[in-house]
């Protein structure tokens, strides 16, 4: 087993342009620390089709990702397919009888007993309000896999989920999703019924949308809640996730990078949830 060790605090200097001097560089708060990634390997046990388009693996994992938490993922690549030049992102939907399920296109055939590298867990968890009662979740145009895990666990600690599933969303077998959450339709446009009462009754909000479409929803998402709440948005209270395609999965290539208000934000390693209070949408 390899223990990766990733210290992006070069790069960050680098892209505040100050190479001259280590008293120039200008560290990123959430990333000062050297953070660990391990390399281990996981085992298919089962491959379960859940809809005409998606599959479901259960893998044996390293006992250190037993602390994985919602909002983080696996960056993956099969041992006995080839080394790919590019990793998957592996998005997990919960851990089940000590194994890890992850939700994946069935485009790609996996077969039991298959022994995967793992690079994990990759990103945050995704950050929680303290007393949280009420969440609203937003997924348009992608399915809303990421949501899966983080909805059981609110659920199970009792708090009040209500989904907004909206264009490609729409195809989700619903069945996947815990039966306690409240499933709502949107229309074209991020509009659904009740939408000024439901971004009221929200705590948090946490919206999905597909990487090409990023910037322009959040943006707008992000503008209705900053007129509903008279420019008082608190901090943690409405994120975006970005699921951009990762290349390095670790910091170091900047080709996930998202324009920050402060300093600019990398999906991988600051996300996949971002506070869209410190995005620069223009
Ligand atoms: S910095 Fe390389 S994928 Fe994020």
């Amino acid at each position: 087993m390899r223990i990766i060790l990733v210290w992006t605090v070069w790069s960050s200097g680098v892209r505040r342009g100050h190479q001259d001097t280590w008293a120039n560089l200008q560290f990123y708060p959430a990333r000062c620390t050297l953070w660990p990634m391990r390399e281990t390997q996981a085992i298919i046990e089962r491959v379960r089709r859940v809809s005409d388009t998606l599959q479901q693996l259960h893998l044996s994992v390293d006992p250190s990702l037993a602390q994985a938490q919602a909002g983080q993922s696996l960056f993956a690549a099969p041992l006995n397919g080839g080394e790919s030049y590019l990793r998957e992102q592996w998005i997990p939907v919960g851990l089940r009888e000590g194994q890890m399920v992850v939700e994946i296109p069935s485009a790609h055939p996996y077969t039991p007993g298959q022994v995967v590298s793992l690079l994990a867990p990759l990103g945050r968890a995704i950050p929680l309000r303290p007393h949280l009662q009420h969440m609203l979740l937003i997924a348009n145009d992608a399915l809303p896999t990421p949501f899966v895990w983080l909805a059981g666990d609110l659920c199970a600690r009792g708090a009040a989920v209500t989904l907004v599933l909206g264009g490609r969303a729409l195809a989700y077998p619903l069945e996947l999703l815990p039966a306690e959450v409240e499933i709502l339709r949107a229309d074209t446009d991020w509009r659904w019924p009740d939408q000024v009462e439901t971004l009221t009754w929200a705590d948090q909000v946490i919206a999905l949308a597909p990487p090409y479409a990023c910037a322009e929803v959040y943006a707008g998402l992000y503008d209705t809640i900053s007129q509903l709440r008279v420019q008082n948005v608190p901090d943690g209270y409405v994120f975006g996730l970005y699921y951009y395609r990762l290349a390095c999965g670790t910091g170091a290539c900047l080709a996930c990078q998202i324009p920050g208000q402060k300093y600019d934000l990398l999906a991988c390693t600051d996300g996949p949830a971002v506070d869209l209070k410190k995005v620069a949408f223009r």
